[in-house]
């Protein structure tokens, strides 16, 4: 579990799975995202549950401290097909976001990382239009790799969502004495 001034980014626990869920019937939420059907969001969340069991990591659950309710994901996917490196991600139920608590969640993942895997970067993928989502990603100083750009291969072609852009954060050098 880390905690940050407004947040708690823990593990999934089986009562995210209905306001998860709710998050998934939201199409300005899902605007970007594949659609998912129920049976298809809660296997998102067993696959989450099952990532943080094997790898001790994965996109976290987050919680406002204030109001303790599920807002959404954010935290670092290990390595798995077709994503060959540690990827950052989130997804916030509409009403929490423009509250800058994505860029909180997204700042402690990072310094969990780096505290934490041996990794020299990670990266972050989007589609082009999702402005929010590559917003955020350059306010984390993530840069982007246009050389990069790929049809995600889970898409189908001439699905719109399937060109996906790449942003990669390189692990901070210790500051000099
Ligand atoms: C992508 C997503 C997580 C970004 O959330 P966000 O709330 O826009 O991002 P941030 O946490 O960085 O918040 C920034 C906004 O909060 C505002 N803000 C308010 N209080 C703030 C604070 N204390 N600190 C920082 N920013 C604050 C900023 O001014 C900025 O506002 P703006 O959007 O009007 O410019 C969100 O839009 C989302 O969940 N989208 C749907 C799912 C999705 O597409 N996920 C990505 C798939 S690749």
């Amino acid at each position: 579990m880390i905690e940050t001034p407004r947040l708690i980014i823990r593990p999934w626990r089986d009562e995210d799975r209905e306001p998860f869920w709710a998050m998934a019937c939201d199409p300005r939420v899902m605007a970007h995202l594949p659609p998912l059907t129920r049976a298809e969001s809660d296997a998102s969340v067993d696959r989450m549950m099952a990532l943080q069991n094997t790898h001790g990591h994965a996109f976290w659950a987050l919680e406002r401290k204030a109001e303790t309710d599920f807002i959404g994901f954010c935290g670092i996917m290990p390595p798995r097909p077709p994503i060959f490196e540690h990827e950052i991600g989130w997804r916030l139920a509409h009403h929490a976001w423009a509250q800058g608590y994505a860029r909180e969640a997204a700042d402690a993942s990072l310094d969990w990382a780096w505290a934490s895997l041996p990794v020299s970067s990670i990266m972050a993928i989007t589609n082009l239009a999702n402005t929010r989502s590559w917003g955020l990603m350059e306010r984390l100083g993530m840069v982007r790799h246009s050389d990069e750009d790929f049809d995600h291969p889970d898409l189908a072609k001439g699905d719109p969502l399937r060109p996906h852009i790449l942003y990669r954060i390189q692990r901070p050098r210790l500051a000099a004495n």
